[in-house]
């Protein structure tokens, strides 16, 4: 039975194995010395830590009975956009409807937001997927971060509202 929960800051040791399992096996295009930089630099326990304790940050976990299996990492709200940093699930969760829960989730948080858009950039081979999910292919950029191609997608959700753009 999968489960989705916004995680608290005290869980961020638990979803860890996960997220570092995630990265190092499902993102192919990253070599070795980006996903140590990304994972033991960037995001890791304290960062994650404080980034969601302080806002700056929302992680959907999603469980199958007491094992996260998948996530969705989303930034603050930034301009009236929800921008998902990462996507994913454990290979031997994949196909079963996962992604598209967490999807259905981010799209609930954006929207309580107030966001008037959300936006993903994905490696080449989640462009299926994406669009399955009704976000539209907004164009590709080549060799971008660390290196690698990406697609971007994007779902307008309503009207840019300066109130929310500027809080
Ligand atoms: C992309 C990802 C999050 C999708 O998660 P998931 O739990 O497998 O997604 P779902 O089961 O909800 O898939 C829904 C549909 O999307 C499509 N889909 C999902 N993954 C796909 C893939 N890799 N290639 C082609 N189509 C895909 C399928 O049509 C699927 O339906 P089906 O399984 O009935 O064929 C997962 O494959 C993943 O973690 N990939 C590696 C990391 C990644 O690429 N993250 C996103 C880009 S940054």
């Amino acid at each position: 039975m999968i489960h989705l929960s916004l995680l608290p800051a005290t869980q961020i040791e638990e979803f860890y194995p996960t997220f570092t399992k995630v990265i190092r096996t499902q993102f192919p295009g990253y070599g070795p010395e980006v996903i140590d930089f990304l994972l033991n630099r960037m995001y890791n326990i304290p960062n994650l830590r404080i980034w969601v304790q302080r806002g700056d940050k929302i992680i959907v976990g999603a469980k199958n009975d007491d094992t996260f299996v998948g996530f969705a990492m989303i930034d603050t709200l930034y301009g009236g956009v929800s921008f998902c940093r990462w996507l994913g699930v454990l290979a031997d969760f994949q196909h079963k409807g996962i992604g598209t829960k967490l999807i259905h989730e981010w799209e609930t948080i954006a929207r309580t937001q107030h966001a008037h858009k959300m936006e993903v950039a994905g490696q080449p081979t989640a462009k299926v997927f994406y669009e399955k999910m009704g976000l539209g292919w907004e164009g590709n950029r080549k060799a971008s971060y660390f290196g690698i191609d990406q697609d971007l997608f994007g779902k307008v959700l309503g009207s840019p509202d300066p109130s929310i753009m500027t809080k």
